[in-house]
């Protein structure tokens, strides 16, 4: 049998968390054959600790052959010890009204020091991907507090943005979501995000050949996309949680499966205009498992270089407005 891959969870026992757990103990994130225990870290709070409880009880309850052992810790040095995979989604949520930037001064300190204590006790060959809003700045925060870990295994999830925009498209061609490929996202999971549908296909063909409608794809398309959270927010009163579960499913099975080519947010060193320093959406192809390149040379017409700049704009803001958290 292979070795177990420890896999810590931050605010387990959270909403993202309630969808995900189950689905990596299953075996979605890294596969049938593939042993996991389950390392949850909550918050040092009575009642998120009491409910934590019950959803191992819960796991326990669904008698995963693949599920070797489950932690349960308020203590990150002893979630995070010899994590394989870290996964940051405790942080605070946004509420109706609210952008990301209010967020980040509270969410900051969180990720200072997760950032410090995986850097000191995880598994030597440790990943991190951060779900936690907003999440590529909680990312660069987290990624700057390492010594050990080099900053690409500091990842940050736009993949619900890559699954919203796919569906998108597919709707608007009238086309099976299957047919929809090469449709990436730059930039930061925010509405300021861009779906680069010029590089996008359907059924073979340039997705721009299949919808001829230009002011759809720069307007409409690119909103939908990008205010989705805030739409899930106003309806639900609650941030999206089992679509978002999903999407980290699908992050980490294609970081961990050679040859899959996805939209993830890493370290940019300046790539496609992006400052060097910022953490952006991008195309990457997984080279070995938990290892990717970023796919260069993608052409980007005025508008896409237009988008990108703002997007840009905004994580070199948000960056800014944490420096004095991560000197
Ligand atoms: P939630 O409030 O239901 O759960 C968050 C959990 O984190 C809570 O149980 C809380 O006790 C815990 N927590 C808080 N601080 C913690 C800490 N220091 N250590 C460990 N646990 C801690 O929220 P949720 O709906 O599960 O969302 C979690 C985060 O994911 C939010 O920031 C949300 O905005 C974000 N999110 C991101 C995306 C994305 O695409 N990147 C999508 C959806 C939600
Ligand atoms: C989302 O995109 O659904 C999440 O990031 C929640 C939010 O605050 O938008």
């Amino acid at each position: 049998m292979k070795t177990p891959i420890r896999v810590a969870v931050t605010g387990a026992a959270g909403q993202i968390g309630y969808s995900l757990l189950f689905r990596i103990a299953s075996g979605a994130m890294f596969g049938p054959d593939q042993p996991v225990i389950l390392q949850l870290i909550e918050a040092p709070i009575e009642k998120a600790l009491k409910a934590l409880e019950g959803v191992a009880m819960e796991l326990d309850d669904c008698a995963f052959p693949l599920l070797k052992g489950i932690v349960q810790t308020s203590d990150a040095s002893v979630g995070f010890k010899d994590a394989n995979w870290c996964l940051l989604v405790g942080a605070k949520p946004r509420g109706p009204g609210m952008e990301r930037a209010d967020l980040l001064k509270d969410n900051g300190k969180i990720f200072i020091e997760q950032g410090r204590i995986i850097d000191a006790v995880a598994a030597a060959d440790a990943r991190v991907a951060v779900v936690g809003n907003p999440a590529n700045t909680n990312c660069m925060i987290a990624a700057s507090q390492a010594k050990r870990l080099p900053a690409e295994r500091f990842t940050a999830m736009v993949r619900l943005d890559q699954n919203r925009a796919q569906t998108q498209l597919a709707k608007k061609a009238g086309a099976d979501l299957t047919t929809v490929k090469s449709i990436f996202i730059y930039g930061n999971h925010s509405p300021t995000m861009f779906p680069a549908f010029a590089q996008a296909t359907i059924g073979g063909s340039p997705a721009t050949s299949v919808i001829t409608d230009t002011a759809w794809l720069q307007g409409p398309f690119c909103e939908t996309v990008g205010k989705r959270g805030a739409a899930i927010i106003a309806a639900r009163g609650l941030s999206s949680a089992a679509s978002a579960a999903n999407a980290l499913v699908d992050h980490v099975r294609d970081l961990m499966t050679p040859g899959a080519i996805h939209s993830v947010a890493v370290k940019s060193n300046g790539l496609y205009g992006f400052d060097a320093n910022v953490w952006a959406g991008m195309p990457v192809r997984t080279t070995t498992p938990g290892s990717y390149e970023v796919i260069t040379g993608h052409a980007m017409d005025d508008f896409a270089k237009s988008k990108i700049a703002a997007t840009n704009k905004e994580l070199v803001e948000e960056r800014a407005f944490v420096a004095d958290m991560i000197k």
